[in-house]
C-alpha cells in the first residue's frame, strides 16, 4: 500500500510538472477525484499563482482545493477548459478506462467532455493488459431504478452490488457491476447509457483519455498517448 500511494504521488508531480507548460495565468484547471488526485491536489498548490482557479468534480475536491487556497469555478462559468488531471480505477492501453471508485464519476465525466486534454494519472496496478472489467463497473443510477437497471445487469451477466450507505453528490445511489465482461468498451458505453434509469456509467471510453501517466516500480515513470 505504502508503494502504491508512492507511485501515486510520483504520477501526480509528473502531470504537474507536464502541465506547467501549457498553462498560463488565464487558465483553469479540471481536477477530477481520488487519492491520486489529491496528490496533485498538492502539487497544484504551490502553483497557484500560475493559473486562475479549478473546476471540482466532486465536493470532496472542491473542499480540498479551497483549503489549499485554490479558486474554484463552475463549469458554467466556462467556456474552454485547458486540462483535466484525474485518476482511473482501470486503464487499458486504447486509454479506455473504469472509473467511479470514489463514486464521483457523472461530473467526472462532464468536465472531461469539455476538456481540451485529459491526463489520467496512475499507478502501474490500473493497467489493465487486456479487457476491462478487474475493476468492478459503477454506474449511476436514479434511486427508483435500482431493481430495474440492476435486473438489466444481471440478464447481461454481471452481478450488480447496491454501494452500500453511499449517495453521490447529485443524490443518485451506485450500482457496482462485479464479473462483467466488457469486450468493446465504446460500444458497452452506448449500450448502458441507453439504459433507463442510468445516470452515468463508469466506462470512460467514447472520450477516452488523451494521455496516461504510469508510474512504474521498476520502469520508472511511463507515458502512454491516443
Ligand atoms: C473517483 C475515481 C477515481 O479516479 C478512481 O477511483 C481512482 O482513485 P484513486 O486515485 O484513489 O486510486 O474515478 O470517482
Amino acid at each position: 500500500m505504502k508503494k502504491q500511494n508512492e507511485l501515486k504521488k510520483i504520477a501526480a508531480i509528473e502531470a504537474m510538472s507536464c502541465i506547467k507548460n501549457i498553462i498560463s495565468k488565464k487558465n483553469i484547471i479540471g481536477v477530477g477525484t481520488g487519492s491520486t488526485v489529491d496528490y496533485f491536489i498538492e502539487e497544484l498548490s504551490s502553483f497557484k499563482e500560475n493559473f486562475l482557479g479549478a473546476v471540482a468534480s466532486s465536493k470532496r475536491t472542491e473542499l480540498l482545493l479551497s483549503r489549499h487556497g485554490i479558486k474554484l469555478f463552475d463549469l458554467n462559468e466556462l467556456t474552454e477548459l485547458e486540462v483535466y488531471i484525474d485518476g482511473a480505477d482501470e486503464v487499458d492501453y486504447s486509454l479506455s478506462m473504469i472509473k467511479g471508485g470514489g463514486g464521483a464519476l457523472t461530473r467526472e465525466k462532464i468536465i472531461a467532455s469539455s476538456a481540451k486534454e485529459f491526463i489520467c494519472i496512475a499507478d502501474e496496478s490500473k493497467l489493465s493488459e487486456n479487457n476491462l472489467g478487474k475493476f468492478p463497473l459503477p454506474v449511476e443510477v436514479i434511486p427508483m431504478a435500482i431493481s430495474v437497471v440492476s435486473r438489466y445487469f444481471r440478464d447481461l451477466g454481471g452481478n450488480p452490488i447496491l454501494r452500500k450507505d453511499f449517495v453521490t453528490d447529485n443524490g443518485n445511489y451506485i450500482l457496482d457491476i462485479h464479473n462483467f465482461k466488457i469486450g468493446n468498451p465504446v460500444e458497452m458505453e452506448k449500450d448502458i447509457n441507453n439504459i433507463p434509469g442510468v445516470v452515468t456509467c463508469g466506462l470512460f471510453a467514447i472520450r477516452g483519455a488523451d494521455k496516461l501517466i504510469l508510474a512504474t516500480l521498476n520502469n520508472g515513470i511511463k507515458y502512454f498517448a491516443k
